[in-house]
């Protein structure tokens, strides 16, 4: 079981996903402490209503980002913290956090990386006029969304598609992917080579991701 904690600024879906999964009992992670750097998270009242224990921490009690990072590291390791996942945490994490956490950062990011890092990429996504979506969870380093991948799933952008329409259909994936990872870490699968990270007995489905589907384009 993997003494877990994450870290959050805003709505926390993710958060809850993560939570019910433990819950259901699909996820052997004990989650030790939800961190906020925006006292004002919901993600903050979501971890109330489980019980458990909260943690916020201000970039503007800070001189700078390095005293902020490392008293984020600080507060996660008096808990005895082993990963730390990035739920809607909306800063870069520092070195601070990183030196102590060394590849026990990890992220889910709403595109398929390494396209659209960065922000508003449901936006961007849909500007490119891309076919396929989706969501990556990947380990941090020390760019913007560029660590090595765990697990990604794709979507269809569909025609009519809003920013918010196709926003949602990322998200559904999210919350069912970043559990899985969790999962994944706390069962000791992931082995991490350069780049590659390899997952102990994962079986790929073998089918192929296509939208339009070519069945369409030639009927
Ligand atoms: C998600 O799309 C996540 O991928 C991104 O920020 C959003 C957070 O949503 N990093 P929530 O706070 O988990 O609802």
């Amino acid at each position: 079981m993997v003494k877990l904690a994450v870290l959050v600024s805003g709505g926390g879906t993710n958060l809850q996903s993560i939570i019910d999964s433990i819950e259901a009992g699909a996820l052997d992670a004990k989650l030790l402490v939800v961190l906020s750097d925006n006292p004002g998270a919901y993600a903050l009242e979501r971890a109330k209503k489980h019980s458990i224990p909260t943690e916020v921490v201000s970039k503007d009690d800070f001189p700078g980002t390095d005293a902020f990072n490392a008293e984020i590291a600080r507060r996660l390791n008096s808990y005895g913290v082993e990963l730390l996942a990035l739920a809607g945490y909306m800063r870069i994490i520092g070195p601070a956090v990183l030196e102590a956490f060394p590849m026990r950062v990890i992220n889910i990011h709403p595109s398929l990386l390494p396209s659209f890092p960065g922000l508003d990429v449901q936006r961007k996504a849909l500007e490119h006029g891309v076919k396929l979506s989706g969501c990556t969870v990947h380990f941090v380093d020390a760019g913007v969304d560029s660590g090595p991948v765990i697990i990604q799933a794709a979507v269809p952008v569909l025609d009519d598609d809003t920013v918010e329409s196709l926003a949602r259909r990322i998200l559904a994936e999210e919350h069912r992917i970043y559990p899985k990872a969790i999962q994944l870490f706390s069962e000791g699968r992931l082995t991490v080579k350069g780049r590659r990270v390899s997952v102990r007995g994962a079986v790929a489905s073998g089918t192929k991701l296509e939208n339009p589907e070519s069945s369409i384009i030639e009927g």
